[in-house]
């Protein structure tokens, strides 16, 4: 999956390329996006980064690495991966980027600080990451702003505070992936209305808690991991999508009934570990696709049924509930 995402990065990357004709013509970098830049520079550029190597104020910034411009000189991308010399912090100059359209920071350990609220300017940026970083502090909730955005990545910092409820305000938002930070508080009641035909969500590894909004199960999320985290309550409307592919609530304190929970039949990863579920496993699980299940560590009772493919399973992704019975597991008394 994370392939996946990748790819779909990858994708989106490769057409914003292919339309700025980069290889044509030679443009003039916009005065305000290198006096952006060098500010920018200043406040990672603790240690003679090469990154930053030809980054010469008495050149054309559109020719400096790390950065790709349009035809009218306006710098469009901003991406910088695997350099643990880049020391400092993202400056809030890189809201005056007013045409950035990627900002991909990935995998600087010596970056830290927290996200600048100025990016609340940046209304054309399509795909944001802050991934493998040592930044902190909160998510500004500054996403009704940012109409363009497609995908976004705040993956494994030590971002902190709640989610922000603005999240769910971007009309084009596609991905939103917050795993591994260290973040508090509910996930937010706007999540149950997305403006935008979300098709994966991830908050897996936080400290999230309380009950998740009921009206989650009505949006079209194919691939959703919530687990790791401290969230409780009823979960079996989730299970109520159409859409649903690939789900992961492990390792929380989720607890319903599962015997009734009527589940999509695109089903094909189902991981409900370390909960308190209770209830027998629905008929219906025998029938599905299934690549992946666990439901270890739970309430469940009473008979696995049969069918296609739950027998091929090792008895662990079955073992520690209250009474499940029959193949994997040794058979019903
Ligand atoms: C910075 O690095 C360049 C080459 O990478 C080197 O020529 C220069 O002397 C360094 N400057 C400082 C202040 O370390
Ligand atoms: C940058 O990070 C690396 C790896 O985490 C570390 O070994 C190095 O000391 C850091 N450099 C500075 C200047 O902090
Ligand atoms: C997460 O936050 C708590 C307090 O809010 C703090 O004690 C803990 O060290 C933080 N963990 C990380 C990984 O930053
Ligand atoms: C969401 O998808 C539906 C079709 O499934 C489409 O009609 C609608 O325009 C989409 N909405 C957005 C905001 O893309
Ligand atoms: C489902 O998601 C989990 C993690 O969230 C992943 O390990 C698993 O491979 C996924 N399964 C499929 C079939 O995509």
């Amino acid at each position: 999956m994370k392939r996946a995402q990748e790819m779909s990065i990858v994708v989106l990357l490769v057409s914003l390329l292919l339309s700025f004709h980069i290889s044509e013509c030679s443009f003039v970098c916009h005065p305000k996006d290198k006096k952006a830049l060098l500010e920018i520079k200043a406040d990672m550029n603790n240690n003679n980064a090469s990154t930053f190597s030809n980054w010469n104020p008495e050149t054309d910034c559109c020719f400096w690495s790390n950065t790709v411009c349009d035809e009218n000189g306006r710098v469009v991308m901003f991406i910088i991966n695997d350099a643990d010399d880049v020391v400092g912090r993202l400056s809030p100059a890189v809201g005056d980027l007013r045409y950035l359209q990627a900002l991909r920071l990935w995998n600087l350990p010596n970056l830290t600080g927290s996200i600048p609220s100025t990016i609340a300017k940046l209304t054309r940026l399509q795909i944001f990451e802050i991934t493998s970083n040592n930044m902190d502090g909160p998510i500004p909730d500054v996403f009704g702003h940012l109409k363009s955005l497609q995908q976004l990545f705040l993956v494994s910092n030590k971002f902190s505070g709640s989610i922000p409820s603005s999240l769910s305000l971007p009309s084009k938002l596609v991905y939103l992936e917050l795993s591994g930070n260290n973040l508090t508080g509910p996930v937010p009641a706007t999540f149950g209305s997305f403006k935008s035909n979300l098709t994966s969500l991830k908050l897996y590894d936080n400290q999230l808690s309380g009950p998740i909004p009921k009206a989650l199960g009505a949006a079209k999320i194919q691939t959703l991991d919530l687990s790791n985290n401290h969230l409780s309550g009823d979960a079996s409307f989730l299970f109520g999508s159409d859409f649903l592919y690939n789900i992961s609530l492990s390792n929380n304190k989720f607890k319903f009934d599962f015997s009734n929970v009527d589940l999509p039949q695109g089903l094909v990863g189902l991981n409900i570990a370390h909960n308190k579920i209770y209830g027998s496993l629905p008929k219906q699980l025998g029938q599905l696709s299934l690549q992946s299940i666990d439901v270890s560590y739970n309430n469940l009772c009473g008979k696995i049924p049969t069918g296609r493919r739950l027998k091929m399973f090792s008895s662990a992704l079955f073992s520690h509930n209250k009474c499940l019975c029959g193949v994997p597991l040794p058979a019903c008394k």
